[in-house]
């Protein structure tokens, strides 16, 4: 694993080299889960390693990711010749207090991250900068802007309430930054675009992005900044790469692969990750029961439960959860022995889960690589880093493009 500047020169080797890792381990990561019980993993040495890992091990794993992509990515040589994103070392800018009322530590950390990513500007330029914020939000990284680089700031949101207090707070602070409420994704017409320079967009989810890059090629906006997010947010059906070179290799993600790639193992505390363990553990106990009472043998799902179920006694959940397949339970049922078969699939489903996450920053990247080709091709410079840490945010990374006119 080397960490290594994506530049345009790079990103379509690198690119291909994700494709190739993720297309030889296929099968370690494109499934579904709870679908899958028996690893019927190809590599031996993959099968004995998990063998070895005790509940205490799978438990420390799920909550340490970067301890479990360490000791795990030894059985992936090809996940491990990977080169990955560099955190370029920052000054963050410095802003005084009254700047960041209201904004929490982590977004104040992201926002400080961002700008201080973007190439300089000087804040006494006679030139005032216009960048366009996209899905801003209360519009804190534009309020950003506005102050450390004197931008003329225009940030665009489709929620009213949100476009007047950012309104509220810029004129409040007389900061050059203006709100337009609109519908990023069927009001483009009203989107200034030819007027900026430079686009901004902190986490707009999937689709939005995505329509900035379009918007943003459509415009030959100067300099486009985006750390993207959720990229199952992005229309209806398969994921269609956006890049020429994306489609040459496109690996038909589905919806559930590009929900994946964006998914945390455990999130929460010491009681969430044991409820967490407990409905895993449920379900397929009932299941289990289910299986052998309709000599039905395929896995079928529930719908989603209350928390609450999950805290009071497995023969609640049991009728909850029959009653959704229109099965009833006699109430002498005797639940331990299909406790005990729960108990043990839990485990291997949190095996199987285990190495899947290896794959999860290796398929979000390819993702990231996706857009950045695109890009490139459309006649960008194109570089891709990490502008933060991964536990101020796991969506850390960001495509940064300059237009060669
Ligand atoms: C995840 S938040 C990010 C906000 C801000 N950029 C930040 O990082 O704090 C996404 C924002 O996009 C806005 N949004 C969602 N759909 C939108 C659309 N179709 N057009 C414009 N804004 C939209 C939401 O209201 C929300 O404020």
């Amino acid at each position: 694993m080397s960490k290594a500047a994506f530049t345009s020169d790079s990103l379509e080797s690198t690119f291909l080299a994700y494709t190739r890792v993720l297309s030889q381990y296929r099968e370690y990561w494109d499934f579904l889960p709870f679908a899958q019980f028996d690893s019927g993993w190809s590599e031996p040495k993959v099968a004995h390693a998990m063998a070895q890992l005790t509940e205490t091990d799978i438990e420390h794993f799920e909550r340490d990711a970067t301890a479990l992509y360490q000791q795990m990515v030894v059985l992936f040589p090809e996940v491990k010749m990977l080169p990955v994103p560099e955190l370029r070392t920052q000054t963050r800018p410095e802003v005084p207090f009254w700047l960041h009322t209201g904004i929490g530590g982590r977004k104040l950390t992201q926002i400080q991250a961002f700008v201080a990513t973007l190439p300089t500007h000087a804040t006494h330029s006679p030139q005032h900068e216009n960048v366009l914020e996209w899905c801003a939000g209360k519009g804190y990284l534009g309020r950003f802007l506005a102050f450390t680089r004197n931008s003329c700031v225009t940030s665009v949101e489709i929620e009213a309430r949100l476009c007047e207090q950012g309104l509220a707070a810029a004129q409040k602070f007389s900061l050059s930054q203006r709100f337009l409420r609109a519908n990023v994704l069927s009001e483009s017409a009203t989107i200034p675009f030819s007027m900026n320079d430079r686009a901004v967009a902190l986490h707009a989810c999937g689709g939005l992005h995505t329509t900035l890059m379009t918007e943003s090629v459509a415009h030959a906006i100067q300099a486009v900044h985006i750390a993207p997010c959720c990229y199952h947010l992005h229309g209806e059906g398969q994921y269609r790469p956006m890049s020429h070179v994306g489609r040459a290799n496109d690996l038909g993600l589905s919806r559930e692969a590009l929900k994946f790639s964006v998914q945390g193992m455990v999130t929460g505390g010491d009681r969430i990750a044991r409820l967490r363990q407990q409905e895993l553990s449920w379900r397929l106990s009932y299941d289990s029961w289910r299986q052998v009472h309709t000599k039905d043998h395929l896995y079928r799902p529930l719908p989603s439960a209350p928390k609450s179920l999950f805290q009071g006694d497995f023969a609640t959940f049991a009728q909850w959860a029959a009653q959704q397949h229109g099965l009833t339970i006699a109430d002498t049922e005797q639940w331990q022995p299909y406790l005990a078969q729960g108990h043990k699939l839990s485990v291997q489903v949190r095996r199987i889960e285990l190495i899947r996450h290896v794959f999860r920053r290796v398929l979000e990247t390819w993702l990231v690589l996706d857009r950045a080709l695109y890009l490139h091709e459309a006649g960008y410079k194109v570089q891709v880093e990490l502008f933060c840490d991964y536990q101020v945010t796991p969506r850390n990374m960001m495509i940064h493009a300059h237009y060669l006119s």
